[in-house]
C-alpha cells in the first residue's frame, strides 16, 4: 500500500482525535461538540502563517499526525524557528518507518520554509519516543519545564494580537 504525507483535511478530524486519544475513543453524538473544537483548532491552524497538522494515510486511514509549528524567534537575526506537538503513529502500524517518513517531511517543510533549528520536547518516561528522535539527528541538550494553567480555557477563542502599548500592567 501506498503511504501518503499531506496536510490535514477537515474529512479527517474523526480519526485524529481517535489517533491523539490512542485509539480508545468511541465517537458517538455526545462527542460532536469536542469534535466541533478539533474542527476550530484545525481551521486556526490552516489560517495561521507557519502552522501545520500533517497527516500519514495509508489505505485510506489516517496512521500518523504531527503539528508543525513555526515562528520567529527574537534571537538568531529573527530566523525562524520550528517546533513539533503532538506526534503519533497509530498502534497497529508502529516501528515500520511511518513516524520516521513523517518527521523527515516535517523537517523538510521546517527548511523549506527557512528554518534555522527545529526542536520538540518529549515526556521523560518515553525512552522509545527518545530512541526514535535520536535516530533523527535531535539531540537531547536541554530539560524540558511544562506547567498547566488551571484556566477557565474557551477551546473556540482564538489568541488575540499583542496588547496595545496603553495596556502596560503596574505591579
Ligand atoms: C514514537 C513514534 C511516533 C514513532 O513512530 P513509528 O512509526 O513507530 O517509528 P518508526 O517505525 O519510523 O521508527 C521506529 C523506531 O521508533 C521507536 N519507537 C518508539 N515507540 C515505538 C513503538 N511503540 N513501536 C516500535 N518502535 C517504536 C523505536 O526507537 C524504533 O526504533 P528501533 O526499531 O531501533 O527500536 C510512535 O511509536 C508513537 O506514536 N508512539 C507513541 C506516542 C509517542 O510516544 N509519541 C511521541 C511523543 S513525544
Amino acid at each position: 500500500m501506498q503511504l501518503y504525507l499531506r496536510d490535514a483535511l477537515h474529512d479527517d478530524i474523526e480519526q485524529l482525535v481517535a489517533l491523539v486519544l490512542g485509539g480508545k475513543l468511541t465517537i458517538d453524538e455526545d462527542d460532536q461538540l469536542f469534535l466541533d473544537d478539533y474542527a476550530d483548532a484545525l481551521d486556526e491552524i490552516d489560517s495561521t502563517d507557519g502552522s501545520y497538522l500533517l497527516v500519514a494515510e495509508l489505505g485510506g486511514r489516517i496512521v500518523g499526525m504531527l503539528q508543525l509549528i513555526t515562528f520567529r524567534h527574537f534571537q538568531h537575526r529573527g530566523g525562524r524557528c520550528a517546533e513539533i506537538e503532538s506526534m503519533h503513529v497509530i498502534d497497529d502500524e508502529r516501528g515500520r518507518g511511518i513516524g520516521g517518513r513523517l518527521l523527515g517531511y516535517a523537517v523538510s517543510r521546517a527548511k523549506d520554509l527557512g528554518c534555522y533549528r527545529i526542536q520538540l520536547t518529549s515526556n521523560a518516561n518515553r525512552a522509545d519516543a527518545h530512541r526514535f528522535y535520536e535516530a533523527h539527528e535531535f539531540e537531547h541538550t536541554h530539560n524540558g519545564y511544562k506547567r498547566y494553567l488551571d484556566l477557565d480555557w474557551t477551546p473556540t477563542r482564538s489568541a488575540s494580537r499583542r496588547r496595545p502599548a496603553d495596556g502596560r500592567v503596574p505591579v
